[in-house]
C-alpha cells in the first residue's frame, strides 16, 4: 500500500452479551466487565477508500450506507473522528471515502453500531499499519479493539471471537477496560459451535438510547449492587465455560438479561423495553425447557428482540420448536439464524 492513497476492507460481526455492561464511567470505561459471544453471521462489512490531502485542521469524508450517500450517520462518524483522533494523528492528512454494507436486514432492530464501529476501527488500524509497518498482531487487534471502543462500548468486544470478555476481572488474566481480549482460557467444545437465533420481536427505533440508558445508571438506586454482581457472575462462568455445564449457563445468562431489564424499569426516568411478545417467547421457552429438558435459553439487549442460545447438537429440535411454536411471536415471523464467531476479518 502507498501512503498517499488505497483503500481496505473490513468485515465485524455483531456480538451478544452473555453478562451485560449497562453503566459506564468517564471516557467509555465500563462500570463493570462483561463478556460476550462474537457472532458469525449478523456482520457489517466497511470499506475504507483514502486520499493523502493538505491538512486544513479538519476530518474530510463521505459516507455511503448500502451504495448510497446518507447523511444522517455523518455525525456519528463525525463524533468518532474526534474521540480517536487523540490516538490516530494523521486523520486530518486524508480524506476518506466509507462505505458500508450489514447483512442483517435494515432496522431489524439489531443495533449495528458494534459491527459497524469495529469494522471501521480495524480499517484505520490498516491505514496505520501502512504509516508503522513494524506493528505486531497483537498490538493492531487490541488498539482497533480500544478505538471500537471509543465509538461504542461493546463494539470493542466484536473485533476477536469467539468468547471476549471487556472489563477489568481480577481472576481473567489480561482483562482490561481499555479493550476486549479473547477469554485467555480453554472453553468447552459445547460452546464452539454454539447457536443463537435472533427472534425479531420489534423492529421499531430503539425506545432509549443506549448512552442515556449508561447514563440512567449514574443516579441509579440499585447500581453498586448491580456492578457487584456482573462481577460475580463472570467469575461463576469461569467454571462453567471449562466443564460446559448448562444448567448453571442458563441460570446465569437469562438472570443476566432480565437484570438488565430490571434496571431500566427501576431507573428515572423509567422504560419498559420489552413487548407482549418478548414474554410470550420468554414462557414458551421455559415451557418447552421444562417439558422436553432441552438446553436452551434466552438472552436479550436493550429492546424486544429474544436471542435464542443453544448448543448445536440440539439444532434440530430447537429450530423445530422455533418454527412450529415461537414465529408466531416474531414481526412479519422474521428471525436470523447465528452462530458464535472469530470476529473481524479482512476482505
Ligand atoms: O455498546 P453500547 O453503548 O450500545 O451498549 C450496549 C449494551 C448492551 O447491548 C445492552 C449490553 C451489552 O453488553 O452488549
Amino acid at each position: 500500500h502507498s501512503i498517499d492513497q488505497g483503500s481496505f476492507s473490513w468485515s465485524a460481526p455483531s456480538n451478544i452479551a452473555l453478562v451485560k455492561y449497562w453503566g459506564k464511567k468517564d471516557k467509555q470505561i465500563p462500570a463493570n466487565p462483561s463478556v460476550s459471544f462474537t457472532l458469525s453471521n449478523c456482520k457489517t462489512i466497511t470499506t475504507l477508500a483514502f486520499a493523502r490531502k493538505q491538512n486544513n485542521g479538519n476530518f474530510s469524508f463521505d459516507f455511503l450506507f448500502e451504495g448510497k450517500p446518507k447523511e444522517d450517520f455523518k455525525p456519528k462518524i463525525q463524533n468518532f473522528l474526534e474521540r480517536v483522533e487523540a490516538y490516530l494523528p494523521f486523520l486530518k492528512n486524508y480524506h476518506f471515502t466509507i462505505e458500508t454494507v450489514n447483512t442483517f436486514p435494515h432496522s431489524s432492530g439489531i443495533a449495528s453500531s458494534a459491527s459497524g464501529m469495529a469494522a471501521l476501527a480495524m480499517n484505520f488500524m490498516s491505514l496505520e499499519k501502512v504509516l508503522y509497518p513494524d506493528m505486531t498482531e497483537d498490538y493492531f487487534f487490541s488498539k482497533a479493539s480500544f478505538l471500537a471502543r471509543l465509538g461504542s462500548g461493546s463494539a470493542c468486544r466484536s473485533v476477536k471471537g469467539q468468547v471476549v470478555v471487556w472489563g477489568n476481572q481480577a481472576n481473567i488474566k489480561g482483562s482490561t477496560d481499555l479493550y476486549g481480549v479473547a477469554y485467555p482460557y480453554a472453553i468447552h467444545d459445547t460452546f464452539k459451535n454454539f447457536q443463537d437465533t435472533i427472534l425479531l420481536v420489534d423492529k421499531g427505533e430503539k425506545q432509549v438510547s443506549s448512552t442515556i440508558g449508561h447514563d440512567l445508571m449514574h443516579e441509579h438506586p440499585f447500581a453498586e449492587k448491580r456492578f457487584a454482581q456482573a462481577h460475580e457472575n463472570l467469575d461463576k462462568l469461569i467454571p462453567v465455560f471449562k466443564n460446559g455445564n448448562l444448567e448453571e449457563f442458563i441460570k446465569i445468562v437469562e438472570s443476566e438479561a432480565l437484570t438488565l431489564h430490571a434496571m431500566m424499569m427501576t431507573s428515572l426516568p423509567y422504560f419498559i423495553l420489552m413487548k407482549p411478545n418478548t414474554l410470550q417467547i420468554i414462557n414458551a421457552i421455559w415451557k418447552f425447557r421444562n417439558k422436553t429438558k432441552t438446553p436452551v435459553c434466552f438472552t436479550l439487549d436493550a429492546g424486544a428482540n429474544v436471542h435464542v442460545l443453544y448448543p448445536n447438537e440440539v439444532k434440530e429440535k430447537v429450530l423445530q420448536f422455533i418454527k412450529t411454536e415461537l414465529v408466531g411471536y416474531c414481526q412479519n415471523g422474521q428471525y436470523l439464524c447465528d452462530e458464535i464467531g472469530n470476529g473481524a476479518s479482512l476482505g
